[in-house]
């Protein structure tokens, strides 16, 4: 008999679905109704032996609790912020996320707003849209990137790959996050503060944790400063929004380029209504190839559960 398998989002890999099909007996959640999918869920909960989840949407207790023959809850995805760890320690249960695989698309996109920002580049396709380039209204030049300072905070895998795409476009890069990286030559500032004052763009690569939460606060927005961009792709929670718009409207922050915001997929009417933000829906993985990739690392985690072979990427 398949093992069966709660299947709360779909991806976009049609290869993905397939073997998701073949191998274990799936219950899509997703194709559910919303107003349905509760039901769906007690219906079927019984024999549920693991969860397919992703990093947004991730797992409660009550979910947890409905499933007495739960051993593993896979993530499509790296963030940990909505997995109940301690719940999952507790319980015994085998947990795997995608990491690895979708570094450089995340990077790539950071590079994206960060680029999006520098060059306006929001501002201008409303400008060539508006017909206000042949009505001859005036253009501010924007500032090079080549001698400006990208800061980045959170040092990991996305956080040297955005690190080695900044140097790329002639960036001088500092990073910080609490603990050093050994054997990394590019200096680490002795605090988020410190690398804030240095750095032209402050791009976030820190996961969500308790410990990050609001760590971009007014003080380090005013410390990157009214020519200073701040770019987001980690999550939204890290930054105290509400002072951000703030900053953005009395221009203490000169902007922000943000994929990932507190409430999602709310954002804050406040900030779609500033106009020295770029805003996108949490996009970063969001390609063809990565997504195949996240999807495929899942199929291959729930297979080595359940031959009893060691996760290929566990989370401990
Ligand atoms: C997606 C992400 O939101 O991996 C993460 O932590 O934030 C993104 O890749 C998502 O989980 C994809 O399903």
């Amino acid at each position: 008999m398949k093992p069966e398998v709660l299947v709360l989002a779909a991806s976009p890999s049609a290869s993905v679905m397939e073997q998701l099909d073949q191998h274990f007996h799936c219950h899509h959640v997703w194709r559910q109704p919303q107003d349905g999918r509760a039901a769906y869920i007690a219906s079927v909960a019984a024999g549920v032996r693991a969860v397919l989840t992703t990093a947004a949407i991730g797992v409660d207790q009550a979910l947890l609790d409905q499933l007495p023959k739960l051993e593993m809850v896979a993530i499509n995805g790296i963030g940990l912020d909505a997995i109940p760890l301690d719940l999952t320690r507790a319980r015994g249960l085998a947990v795997s996320n995608t990491p690895g695989v979708l570094t450089d698309d995340v990077a790539d996109h950071a590079l994206t707003l960060l680029l999006a920002a520098a060059r306006r580049l929001p501002a201008l396709d409303r400008y060539v849209r508006a017909g206000e380039w042949e009505a001859g209204v005036a253009l501010k030049p924007t500032r090079a990137l080549r001698g400006k300072t990208c800061g980045v905070f959170g040092f990991g895998r996305i956080g040297q790959a955005v690190a080695a795409r900044a140097e790329a476009f002639g960036m001088a890069i500092q990073y910080f996050q609490p603990r050093a990286i050994d054997g990394v030559a590019t200096p680490r500032a002795d605090s988020l503060l410190d690398l804030a004052r240095a750095s032209d763009y402050l791009v976030v690569c820190a996961p969500g944790t308790p410990a990050t939460r609001h760590a971009i606060n007014a003080e380090v927005m005013a410390a990157l400063g009214a020519e200073g961009t701040l770019v987001n792709i980690s999550r939204g929670a890290l930054v105290d929004e509400a002072a951000l718009v703030d900053a953005l409207r009395d221009g203490t922050l000169g902007m922000a380029a943000l994929d990932v915001f507190a409430d999602e997929p709310r954002v804050l009417p406040a900030l779609r209504e500033v106009h020295n933000a770029v805003l996108t829906p949490h996009v970063g993985s969001l390609t063809v190839e990565t997504r195949h990739a996240m999807g495929q690392l899942v199929v291959d985690n729930l297979l080595a559960h359940f031959a009893g072979n060691q996760l290929l990427t566990p989370v401990n």
